[in-house]
Order: C-alpha cells, then sequence, then structure tokens
C-alpha cells in the first residue's frame, strides 16, 4: 500500500503492552470517534504485540489470538473497528518469535498474511526481533512486502526494524509505507528529544509512499502505562508534538485516548500542526538557524500554496530567545518582503516580520508559526 501522507493513528504498546484486550479495543474504537480523532485524521486502530497465543496452532500452523484477551476472535474485533469507520491494524514479526515471546512469522510470511487478511487487517507493524542470524534482515522485510501485496488486501506494511541496516537505503524498496528508524521512545523528554535529533538528517529519506516513523508518541500518557519514565510537563508533550508534525512524521498516538482530554486532546488535534504534518507535498523539513550548542534550533518546512512552516525549538535547559535571518529560507533583504505569521498554538495573526525574526522560547518549548511571503 502506497500512503500519500503520514498514517495517523494509536497503537496499544506504549500504554497497554500485554494488557490488550477486545474490550480495551472496543472501548478505545468508541473513544477515537466521540473525541473527534478519526474526524482529525487519526484512521488506524493498531494492535501491538502480546495479542496472540504463545505458539501456533499444532494443525493449521496459523498464529491464533489468545481467548483470554479476544474471546471472540480477531476478526469480530476487526469488523467492530470497521463498523467505527476506523480501520484496523495487527502486529508481527520478521523473527521466529515477537519481541514480547510470541510466534513470529519467520518463514510463515504467506500463511500469515492470509491470516491477516482474514482477520480485515488493513495495517501490519513488522517488527524485528530473534531475526536468525543466518538470514537477511533485508530480505525479510521484501518477503512480507511481497506476501501482504498478493494477500488480497491493501495492508500498509509498517516496518520496525529499529533504523538497523541503514534502512533509509532500502526499505521504500521493499513496498513498505512507513519505517520505524529509532529504537523505543519512552515517557520522558530526553527520549523524544533524542530520538528526535538523531533523525533530522533523515528527514530526506521520507515522502509520499514510504514515510520515516520516528515511533508512537508519548503526548499525553501523563506517565502512565507500559513505557513510562519520567513523565513529560504539557510544555514537553506540545515540543513533542509539534516536532513530529514538523518532521512529518506518522503520528501515532500512545496514550489511553479514552482518557485523553482538555489541553490534550486540544493538543493533537490542532489543525495548524495537523495541517504541516499532512501537508501533501511531504517535503523535509530543514535548519534555518541553529545554536552553537546544537540544542537550540529554527526548523522550516516548504509546504504547498506558498506556505512556509516554522518552528523554534529550545531543547536545553533554559529559556532563550532563538533568531534567524530570513535569507535562510531564500529571502533576502534585497527582495523587500517579509513573513505574515499564524500562531499555530493559538490560531493567532502574529504580524509581519522583515529581515530577520526573533521568539523567546522557554526551555523545552518550541513556539511553531505557518507563514506566508509578504511585501515589506
Ligand atoms: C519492539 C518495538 C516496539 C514494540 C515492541 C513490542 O520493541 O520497537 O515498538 O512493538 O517491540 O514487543
Amino acid at each position: 500500500m502506497f500512503p500519500k501522507k503520514p498514517p495517523m493513528g494509536f497503537n496499544t504498546w506504549n500504554t497497554f503492552g500485554e494488557n490488550i484486550s477486545d474490550a480495551m479495543i472496543r472501548e478505545t474504537a468508541d473513544a477515537m470517534v466521540e473525541k473527534g480523532l478519526l474526524k482529525a485524521g487519526y484512521e488506524y486502530l493498531v494492535i501491538d504485540d502480546c495479542w496472540s497465543r504463545r505458539q501456533r496452532d499444532p494443525v493449521t500452523d496459523k498464529i491464533v489470538p489468545d481467548e483470554k484477551k479476544f474471546p471472540h476472535g480477531m476478526k469480530a474485533v476487526s469488523d467492530y473497528v470497521h463498523g467505527k469507520g476506523l480501520k484496523f491494524g495487527m502486529y508481527s514479526c520478521a523473527g521466529v518469535r515477537t519481541c514480547a515471546d510470541y510466534p513470529g512469522s519467520f518463514d510463515h510470511e504467506f500463511l500469515d498474511a492470509e491470516t491477516f487478511a482474514e482477520y480485515g487487517a488493513d495495517f501490519l507493524k513488522y517488527d524485528y526481533c530473534y531475526k536468525p542470524d543466518y538470514v537477511n534482515g533485508v530480505n525479510l522485510y521484501r518477503r512480507i512486502s511481497m506476501a501482504l501485496e498478493n494477500c488480497g488486501r491493501d495492508i500498509l506494511l509498517s516496518a520496525c526494524n529499529w533504523g538497523c541496516d541503514d534502512v533509509h537505503d532500502w526499505i521504500r524498496s521493499t513496498g513498505a509505507g512507513m519505517y520505524r528508524s529509532t529504537g523505543d521512545i519512552n515517557d520522558s523528554f530526553v527520549s523524544f528529544r533524542d530520538i528526535f535529533l538523531s533523525q533530522i538528517e533523515n528527514a530526506k529519506y521520507s515522502g509520499p509512499g514510504c514515510f520515516n516513523d520516528i515511533d508512537m508518541l508519548t503526548v499525553g500518557m501523563r506517565n502512565r502505562g507500559n513505557v513510562a519514565s519520567t513523565g513529560c510537563t504539557d510544555l514537553e508533550y506540545r515540543t513533542e508534538f509539534a516536532l513530529w508534525c514538523m518532521f512529518g512524521a506518522p503520528l501515532m498516538l500512545g496514550c489511553d485516548v479514552r482518557e485523553i482530554d482538555g489541553d490534550m486532546l486540544q493538543l493533537v488535534t490542532n489543525p495548524y500542526l495537523l495541517r504541516i504534518n499532512q501537508d501533501e507535498a511531504c517535503r523535509p523539513l530543514f535548519v534555518a538557524n541553529k545554536d552553537w550548542n546544537s540544542l537550540r534550533y529554527v526548523f522550516a518546512r516548504v509546504l504547498t500554496d506558498g506556505e512556509i512552516a516554522l518552528a523554534f525549538t529550545n531543547l536545553t535547559d533554559d529559556d532563550a530567545e532563538l533568531w534567524f535571518a530570513l535569507d535562510a529560507l531564500g529571502l533576502p533583504v534585497s527582495a523587500k518582503k517579509g513573513l505574515r505569521r499564524t500562531d499555530a498554538f493559538t490560531g493567532e495573526d502574529a504580524g509581519v516580520v522583515k529581515e530577520d525574526m526573533r521568539v523567546s522560547v522557554k526551555a523545552h518549548g518550541c513556539a511553531v508559526y505557518l507563514a506566508k511571503v509578504v511585501d515589506a
């Protein structure tokens, strides 16, 4: 499947880990609709690891859902999810076991693709644990992609090899629709900061058809659940969400969406930030200015219709003024042009600047603007 824009949805792993169930998935599907998440674009509901029995069925060799967690089987869950207007995602692994030690799809790729098609899956996250040493990892993503392309259903392949083997060089050629480029996120500022920093150089290896996936969001987790760590402040969650949007990353919510409300719900449905993320040109961001210590950045991104997105990102522990020269965008002083800006967090007109732009940004904060070129 060839996604034209960064896929958006929810994944069970960050909050629920192995504590997944039929009821929890149905409640999540309800919440995604009732809270306006589906309307905002979050369309995939993905069940991550730990959904199956520990062993394949001895007769059919198929992976079988754990009947304690999913007593009505997976097709019933998928039907419910589809009935809500959402798309349904499943999880497996290129190795012999999944990362949490359930059956993997190694040497069962075509059988498992058929099983996921029978469930009515629209998305498959495909992990990389327990890969036999003698097997070429690249080939395993080719196999599962080939199996999915020929299973009779349109299923988006979400590769997850954590950036191993220079994945950005070859993953698009396999047919995958997105690919994880980093290790696992946890609910802390340091975790999302380092993941993001590690991929700035790789923003160019992302675009329609195959998106660089910098992991599921921890926004709104409030340090509860499977990948809890130090937790984040609301300001830090705002920064995380803004950076994922600026990057054009897939937006997979990892918090308990049954409980998301208020500021966090507003944040993940912010129409300006989502417009940046979902811009159809999917151009990479670039660095318009960078501080000497490398942790204060102004990122820019050229959007369609002459719009420019700007993110003043202060990843240091001190408040600071960040700036860049408009010339860095291709607006030299001689052009006599300025930028009219809209604050992406408030939707307010932030006026016109020329020559350079300066913004005070709190420690760990991020200010985001949508800008248009005007005469000045
Ligand atoms: C790996 C992946 C995670 C998650 C777990 C499940 O660590 O990177 O995103 O899917 O496996 O066990």
